[in-house]
């Protein structure tokens, strides 16, 4: 046993967890259900002051909540449904969370790196090896950064090609690089090229045979016009910042087919699906195993990743970091995936399937009650809906109302745009879904 392990294990920390924890049980008994502001405060505007740019929402959080709820530093207590954008898992306070940052606390460092890495990194690393079946894991700081190392491997084991394939409506985040793959025109304004992307239009489940022809012949006059010129695809299985489409096994397989016969590499950018579908990866939910070359992970892995085969392996010098990650976000993520595994989250009749059927249930009952909103959309704990016209206007004022009324959500695609959740699947109970889905109809109603 090492020093450390003898310090872990003092009887005096296992004590003062012990008071920290009736301290919190205690506290979050005050948090049950949604509560209006109690006073106005100036944080938000002193917030904008800092950062040079206003906050979406008038969200401060003031630390404490209570799984699903949260309390913001105006008094408010709001169900928060869209999680920092898909990042608490666990929602608010989560006591297990907590009890894993705590243990990170009492290591040596709170960040490590490239040149120091604590036991705990390894330990993350193989269980992602195993879970996901490569042979390496290469930690990060955020999503956009595992992505920026997936684009790097790719680049360098398929050299001299140097350009990416991408979906229509793509999001892989907004370095310099990847805001050229990341298709907004907004994200990349005023910015110089870098990599130069080709697009393909996405999978239409309404239409699934013909957009599978349609995808694959745009791909194949890319092919064409730039023979070999193809390094990688970027492909995310459910489009997230797109507005929540969702692929199909047998369209992604059949662009697979072509890339590997063309020698492109396959990334499947998971950041936003991992832990989300029925599957820990969405690439096992579309029976997509084998066939992929790069996966990146990050949000609900708080740990972000790039994970990728010993054929992909990069030479000495490509992939490096002060930081890899936070010691707390190591131990959260290993905490929440080996209790996603253990606690039945998913499957056919796990916790995600069984949050996502109450909402699209709920959701299905408002469409029938008001018509004026359309869906459900999605897959698994990535749940979608289109208020009204679905114009950018009408569904951001949607949205901020749900805020004032107690839900917070977030927008996604446009033409039409819709209100997405990321439910925090470690965090919400069944029995707060109705509360829910009076505060959603009070919103309709007030939109009329
Ligand atoms: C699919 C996808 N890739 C990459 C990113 C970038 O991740 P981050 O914001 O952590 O840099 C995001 C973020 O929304 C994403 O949804």
């Amino acid at each position: 046993m090492t020093k450390a392990e003898k310090f872990f294990r003092d009887p005096r920390i296992a004590e003062a967890k012990k008071l920290i924890f009736s301290a919190l049980s205690d506290a979050q008994k005050t948090i049950t259900s949604v509560e209006p502001p109690s006073e106005k405060n100036d944080l938000v505007a002193e917030f904008a002051d800092v950062r040079g740019m206003p906050l979406y929402f008038s969200y401060i959080g003031s630390g404490l909540g209570n799984g699903a709820l949260v309390e913001l530093t105006d008094g408010s207590c709001k169900y928060d449904l869209i999680t920092g954008i898909g990042v608490h898992y666990f929602g608010h306070s989560n006591p297990g969370v907590m009890d894993a940052a705590i243990d990170a606390a009492l290591q040596s460092t709170v960040m490590q790196g490239n040149l120091q890495q604590n036991i705990d990194s390894l330990r993350l690393g193989q269980l992602y090896t195993k879970l996901s079946g490569f042979d390496h894991c290469f930690f990060s700081t955020s999503g956009a950064m595992a992505c920026e190392n997936s684009l790097k491997i790719a680049f360098q084991k398929k050299h001299p090609a140097a350009r990416v394939l991408a979906f229509e409506h793509a999001f892989a985040g907004r370095t310099l690089a990847l805001s050229q793959i990341t298709d907004k025109p907004g994200f990349r304004e005023g910015l110089p090229p870098t990599i130069t992307v080709d697009y393909l239009p996405f999978f239409d489940q309404k239409n699934p045979v013909e957009s599978t022809r349609k995808t694959l012949e745009v791909l194949k006059t890319h092919i064409k016009r730039y023979p070999k010129q193809h390094a990688v695809i970027c492909m995310e299985l459910v489009q997230g910042e797109g507005g929540f489409w969702v692929g199909s096994r047998e369209f992604f397989k059949a662009i697979i087919d072509v890339l590997k016969s063309h020698d492109i590499a396959v990334w499947a950018d998971e950041v936003q699906t991992f832990g989300r579908t029925e599957n820990l990866f969405a690439f096992q939910t579309f029976d997509l195993d084998g066939l992929v070359d790069i996966v990146t992970i990050g949000k609900n892995s708080p740990a972000c990743a790039t994970l990728f085969n010993q054929s992909f392996a990069p030479r000495p010098g490509l992939l490096s970091q002060t930081y890899t990650a936070s010691t707390s976000a190591i131990h959260a993520a290993r905490y929440m995936v080996e209790y996603a595994l253990d606690h039945n989250f998913f499957g056919p009749s796990g916790k995600i399937q069984k949050l996502h059927k109450l909402f699209t249930e709920g959701l299905a009952h408002l469409h029938e009650k008001y018509g004026c909103i359309h869906g459900p959309y999605g897959i698994g704990a990535m749940i979608a809906f289109t208020p009204f016209d679905g114009s950018d206007a009408k569904v951001k004022e949607f949205v901020q109302k749900l805020f004032t009324n107690g839900i917070i959500s977030f927008v996604a695609g446009s033409n039409p745009t819709r209100v997405r959740f990321l439910l925090p699947v470690g965090a919400l109970v069944e029995n707060q879904i109705p509360e829910i889905m009076q505060i959603l109809e009070k919103t309709i109603q007030e939109c009329l």
